[in-house]
């Protein structure tokens, strides 16, 4: 082989791709860009692990005609996939091993009933071995030896065709079910396969390696034979067409094109690699793995890698680290990442992800241009997170250093359950980053006591479901004079425009009736004051802050639930989790910087709002009160009539637009008096403002806003505010607005959401829309009527934009027109045809006296009762029996003429034979009979024994 450096020009990650492209691009395939990481459409999956997941919908046979892979035949791409949740995991594999990811790239090709095995079989190996020139004695393949407890045959076709491409007959190994059948997940698409193994060693005979997890002997490309489904119940179903699904790692083929021993010595991770040396300025990575990895270095190197990779792709999919599901993946992918930065490469925690994230940008921009759209978003979440863990992350090791010294001394060499839970919940340390923390003590996690704790605790907050206890929790007068009689200095809570913890000496604790020394009943409900805080209290429209206060060495926690200001006392009342408080006592106070993000966006995108208003609505427009929370913000104005909805759609325009200029926002204290003079600022007249006042400015910095401003224009969105914001009108993300109505004359109520609750809005108009084009699909009037309806319904309760739900309400109303339209066409059409079936008969039989007959059109009494009619009104001598129905509904009636009621044929007897037969209900009297049931399928037996009915009555007179 030639030297490296010539193999890494030669096969570069990007020729490698590449070829792969171009080969199949010339056995006519088509080429499907990857679907996102996040597979939205698909709750059975966490995360897209295999190229084949966007196809799920062909291999089941559900593909939609106006779908782009409808009529597709083949495809081939390069797909991106996570496992690092749900049945593929490799998580805990990462940067241990030279060839496990969270994040990788599968080369794949498919064919959807086109071609199968031996094509499948025929294409992989001339790429391997033709192409890209691998030695064939390098090569294992393997193939499903069967399955007696699924009912499978081994696939010897299989065996038979990788001998006769040419595989060495030593090299073909059986494999169990566990590596040669593929599932996507417990539900879903599945088949046999048939794996393609390298040894990187070579000059030897290693089929007993193949899938033993030797590090050299490691799987290059899957086949799959898609022809069963993984049904709920666990039963496999055959699928109507067989199709190929072929995976391959692209890293793993690097590093063998490249013929080196780690994917992380290919020049996919290598610049990865120098970036995280520049930024941490650590010694270089030497691709040491266990113990010959010193300090662990390389092995930092490699998981940091590997994350990063995982997230930028994650987050620029429309991933966020959070509580729950994927989320909480990414979150603890994070959260392991910053733990490696922050031990092994001694890194100060803050920003770092987001300095590393733009070499991975740049690796990806070409194959996935989505991850390049919008770099500022994924480095703003990153920052985010990252900012987040940094306030515990030194605390909760610090306490984990206890916690693993007792371990270290008891006998089972076992971390505490609590404790590891308190690391959990106070500290949001994820269960396995304290287990990766303990195992590299060689220690154990209590498991049970862990999940007793975790039960214990979300059972003591099922019981305290809401915030009610501490929502009520007031100070009244008595009490506030009290403070200021016992000279309790004012809180200081200037820190609360900062991000960070601070720590505060406790000077009163309230029980709710009246002020304590210490407080230590867990599970209970009490007020903290202290001489300075970070939260901030209820004011000026903004919700208070949550959070919590603890303190280390009692292990004490509260919980902050509710802040409010009481001339000049900031009393935090929450819940005492565990352990004790005394006055006196120095605390860590932190708020809950995610919720504050939401808050502060939704404080500036107020400003920004009350802006546009009075950019499109006049300058006379009032301010009559706003409400900023987390989920969303609400501000009311003067003006005479409801906004329309293009001045709607102007104010979004206006406010996005200022969103996306990426406006730097500026505060400052200033004179009451000069800012007055700032033109664009209005007082609300009544409202007490503190001299100086703080002036909130998007856009302008305050200096130049006092001296330049020319006294016409609105320079800009300016206010009096003492609450919190963005640093830039980035963070807003983008503003939608969701309601507007009116609360008293002349004042009128806006809603808008903003950030990740705006996501979630376009997000449900977007599913609505897809619901509506579903019906529209819909062959059906009679169906399509029913689904609209009950589309109509939803389509109210929906949490989306005005302007989206406007659009989305006349489209449903067109579609309801058209249907009923439709039906009502639909309807005159089946009157006619019905009509000529009865006509027809008494035409070519003239001698007729009576026609009993089934017509197999859509039930409908309404057409029943017209013909029934036509030959009541004019008394026609000849009766009339007619049962409809083409699905399970069936209406029937009956006429019976004059002639036949003398002759003795009974309507009564008619009818309810039919209700027998057609297990429905009916009656009437005179001449006229009707009835309905659910049950079509007795209809020819009906008819007949109606005419036998009809037989005997005209004849046994
Ligand atoms: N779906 C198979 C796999 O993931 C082949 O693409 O291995």
């Amino acid at each position: 082989m030639s030297s490296q450096t010539e193999l890494q020009h030669k096969w570069s990650a990007a020729n490698v791709r590449e070829t792969f492209f171009n080969y199949f691009k010339s056995l006519d395939h088509r080429y499907v860009a990857s679907s996102s990481v996040i597979p939205f459409d698909d709750r059975s999956l966490l995360f897209t692990n295999a190229g084949m997941n966007q196809y799920k919908p062909i291999f089941l046979g559900n593909v939609d005609p106006h779908s782009k892979f409808y009529s597709l035949k083949s495809a081939y791409n390069s797909q991106k996939c996570i496992r690092a949740g749900g049945k593929h995991n490799d998580l805990e594999d990462v940067g241990k091993d030279s060839y496990h990811h969270t994040f990788f790239e599968m080369l794949g090709n498919w064919s959807f009933g086109d071609y199968f095995k031996k094509e499948a079989i025929a294409y992989s190996w001339t790429l391997l071995t033709k192409v890209y020139m691998i030695p064939v004695d390098r090569l294992y393949v393997t193939y499903f030896e069967g399955d007696p407890k699924l009912n499978l045959e081994p696939d010897l076709e299989t065996r038979d065709l990788w001998l006769s491409v040419g595989v060495l007959e030593s090299h073909i190994i059986p494999g169990a079910t566990k590596d040669n059948f593929w599932e996507m997940g417990e539900q879903g698409p599945c088949g046999p396969c048939s794996e393609i193994h390298y040894d990187r060693i070579g000059g030897r005979n290693a089929a007993h390696l193949v899938n033993k997890d030797d590090p050299d002997v490691l799987e290059v490309w899957n086949l799959v034979f898609m022809q069963f489904n993984r049904e709920s119940n666990g039963k496999l179903m055959a699928l109507p067409s067989k199709h190929i699904d072929t995976g391959m790692g692209f890293e793993r083929l690097v590093s063998i094109l490249q013929n080196v021993r780690s994917n992380y010595d290919t020049d996919i991770f290598k610049p990865i690699f120098e970036k995280i040396r520049e930024i941490t300025k650590v010694r270089e990575y030497n691709g040491k793995f266990g113990p010959n990895d010193e300090n662990g270095i390389d092995t930092a190197y490699r998981v940091i890698a590997d994350h990063a990779r995982t997230l930028v792709v994650a987050l620029a999919d429309g991933g966020i680290p959070n509580n729950e599901g994927a989320g909480y993946v990414l979150r603890r992918i994070q959260r392991r990442g910053i733990r490696y930065v922050h031990k092994y490469m001694n890194y100060p925690i803050e920003t770092f992800f987001s300095q590393l994230a733009p070499t991975i940008i740049e690796q990806f921009k070409d194959v996935f241009p989505e991850v390049a759209k919008n770099p500022e978003h994924i480095y703003a979440i990153l920052n985010e997170e990252e900012k987040a863990f940094a306030k515990t992350l030194d605390r909760g090791e610090k306490l984990f250093t206890q916690y693993a010294l007792k371990a270290q001394e008891s006998s089972d060499r076992m971390l505490n359950g609590t404790d590891v839970w308190r690391l959990y919940d106070t500290f949001g340390f994820p269960l396995d980053l304290t287990q990766l923390m303990a195992s590299e003590l060689q220690l154990n996690i209590d498991r049970t006591g862990f999940e007793k704790a975790k039960l214990q605790s979300y059972e003591a907050s099922k019981r305290r479901k809401d915030n009610k206890e501490a929502d009520q929790m007031k100070l009244n007068i008595h009490d506030i004079s009290k403070l200021n009689d016992e000279n309790i200095l004012k809180t200081d809570d200037s820190f609360k425009y900062g991000s960070s913890d601070i720590s505060g000496n406790i000077l009163r604790l309230f029980n709710g009736t009246s002020f304590v020394d210490k407080i230590e009943k867990a599970d209970t409900v009490y007020g903290v004051i202290l001489d300075k805080t970070c939260f901030y209290a209820e004011q000026g429209g903004q919700i208070y802050d949550t959070g919590s206060i603890t303190l280390d060495n009692k292990n004490t926690s509260f919980t902050v639930q509710n802040v409010q200001v009481y001339n000049g006392y900031v009393l935090h009342s929450g819940i005492l989790n565990e352990g004790s408080l005394e006055v006196g006592d120095k605390v860590t106070l932190s708020y809950n910087e995610l919720r504050r993000n939401a808050i502060k966006a939704n404080h500036t995108a107020t400003h920004v709002l009350n802006y546009a208003l009075r950019s499109v609505l006049g300058n006379e427009v009032e301010q009559r009160g706003s409400l900023v929370s987390a989920e969303k913000l609400r501000f009311d104005f003067s003006n005479r009539k409801a906004l329309s909805l293009d001045n709607i759609m102007k104010i979004e325009e206006i406010c996005n637009g200022i969103i996306q200029r990426e406006d730097d926002v500026y505060f400052k204290n200033i004179s009451l008096e000069k800012a007055k003079q700032i033109n664009s600022i209005r007082t609300v007249p009544g409202e007490d403002y503190p001299d100086p006042v703080r002036v909130v400015s998007v856009g302008q910095a305050i200096e130049t806003l006092t001296s330049d401003s020319d006294g016409l224009t609105l320079p800009n969105p300016v206010e009096l505010c003492g609450g919190t914001h963005v640093s830039n009108t980035l963070f807003i993300g983008k503003l939608i607005l969701t309601e507007e109505t009116s609360i008293a004359k002349g004042i009128r109520r806006i809603s808008a959401v903003t950030g990740e609750a705006a996501v979630t809005a376009e997000r449900s108009a977007i599913e609505f829309r897809d619901t509506l084009e579903y019906i529209s699909k819909i062959k059906s009037f009679t169906e399509k009527q029913q689904k609209l309806k009950e589309a109509g319904v939803l389509v109210n309760k929906l949490e989306i934009g005005i302007v989206s739900k406007h659009k989305l309400k006349d489209q449903w109303e067109l579609m309801n027109k058209e249907v009923k339209h439709a039906l009502k066409l639909e309807a005159k059409k089946h009157y006619e045809e019905a009509k000529s079936i009865v006509e027809d008969y008494f035409k070519n039989n003239e001698s007729a006296t009576y026609l009993v007959t089934h017509i197999a059109m859509q039930a409908s009494m309404k057409i029943v009762s017209e013909l029934l009619n036509l030959f009541n009104n004019r008394k026609v001598d000849r009766s009339l029996f007619i049962i409809m129905g083409d699905a399970e509904k069936v209406v029937y009636g009956c006429y019976i003429s004059e002639s036949a009621k003398t002759k003795g044929v009974s309507g009564e007897i008619l009818i309810n034979k039919c209700n027998d037969l057609l297990k429905g209900k009916g009656g009437g009297r005179g001449n006229l009979y009707q009835g309905q049931g659910n049950t079509i399928g007795q209809a020819q037996k009906a008819v007949s024994s109606l005419n036998e009915i009809f037989q005997e009555g005209l004849m046994s007179k």
